[in-house]
């Protein structure tokens, strides 16, 4: 199992995916972002969510914006605090003295060739450490993010919100050569909690209750906003290739991330043809950048995996 650092902008998926690494991989910190709210409030949900686990783990804070353009929150969602519907523990530790990208450097020249990070909201944090140690790309074994989509939507009809929180920095890390995966809504959509496995959790330990309610909060909001009926589990699929790889499908392909478009910003353009293009001019040739995308996922087992691990917690 490699080396990991989550990188997340807690956010109630984001919480489940803390508690899933926490018990499921070799999990050497987290780092936060903004993106379902403030970096404040992401860090502290993150921190809140260690407490309640009664885990250690450092907790480095990000960053609070996007490198291009003004900060978007998923607080419609996620609500004011960024984590609402449960009582949370006041966090006992503080956040590390250590930024993210100080943290990431730090943990990839540690880890060189063996680090594994995975991206849970805007990959601002990756791309500000990329820019400011190259090597960085050359030390990670590589990235798996929960991002992007190769159907509908969430933020606008096409964009799905981590890519769309921050386009550049999704674009700087695919230009990185890093290698990606990406699983997108069109996977994780699929793998949503329903009522009676809220209720099977309420039913837990004092870890697996305050998820319970946690995730009863995000399913509600959901349904209200998206009109949706179980509460996905978007970003703990994010972890799988890493624990059980046979759960997700993902196939190499070229990608881009649409920077310009008014109506596409933030849209995962993947390109599914098989053309030659060399052999007709009036067709465009695909992109260089390639990602390894999810296409299909085996839901029953993906919430099975997380959920056990969420029921281990006393
Ligand atoms: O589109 C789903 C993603 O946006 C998840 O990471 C969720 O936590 C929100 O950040
Ligand atoms: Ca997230």
């Amino acid at each position: 199992m490699p080396p990991l650092i989550l990188d997340c902008d807690p956010g109630h998926d984001d919480a489940v995916a803390i508690l899933y690494a926490a018990r499921r991989t070799r999990l050497l910190g987290i780092t936060t972002v903004f993106g379902n709210q403030s970096v404040e409030r992401t860090t502290r949900n993150a921190l809140s969510i260690l407490t309640l686990a009664g885990l250690e783990l450092p907790v480095a804070m990000g960053a609070d914006g996007p490198l291009v353009g003004a900060r978007i929150d998923g607080g419609d969602v996620h609500g004011a605090s960024g984590l609402d519907g449960a009582e949370l523990p006041t966090p006992t530790a503080a956040p590390d003295r250590r930024s993210a990208v100080e943290f990431m450097i730090e943990a990839a020249h540690a880890h060189q060739g063996e680090l594994v990070l995975c991206a849970t909201g805007a990959m601002t944090n990756f791309a500000l450490a990329l820019e400011a140690e190259p090597r960085l790309a050359t030390w990670l074994a590589g990235i798996s993010a929960m991002g992007g989509t190769i159907q509908v939507g969430n933020t606008t009809p096409v964009a799905e919100f981590n890519i769309y929180a921050d386009p550049e920095a999704a674009d700087r890390v695919l230009q990185s050569d890093v290698p990606l995966k990406l699983v997108g809504l069109n996977v994780t959509r699929q793998v949503g909690v329903d009522e009676a496995e809220i209720a099977a959790l309420r039913q837990g330990g004092r870890v697996a209750r305050a998820i319970g309610d946690l995730l009863a909060f995000f399913r509600e909001s959901l349904r209200r906003v998206h009109g949706l009926s179980t509460a996905s589990l978007h970003d703990p699929c994010a972890l799988l290739p890493l624990t059980r790889p046979e759960i997700i499908d993902y196939r190499d392909l070229p990608v881009s991330i649409e920077l310009q478009g008014a109506l596409t910003r933030g849209m995962t353009v993947v390109d599914f043809r098989t053309v030659d293009p060399t052999k007709v001019g009036s067709i465009r040739p695909s992109v260089a950048t390639r990602a390894e995308i999810a296409l299909t996922v085996d839901a029953a087992a993906a919430k099975a995996e997380i959920l056990s691990a969420l029921h281990e917690y006393g």
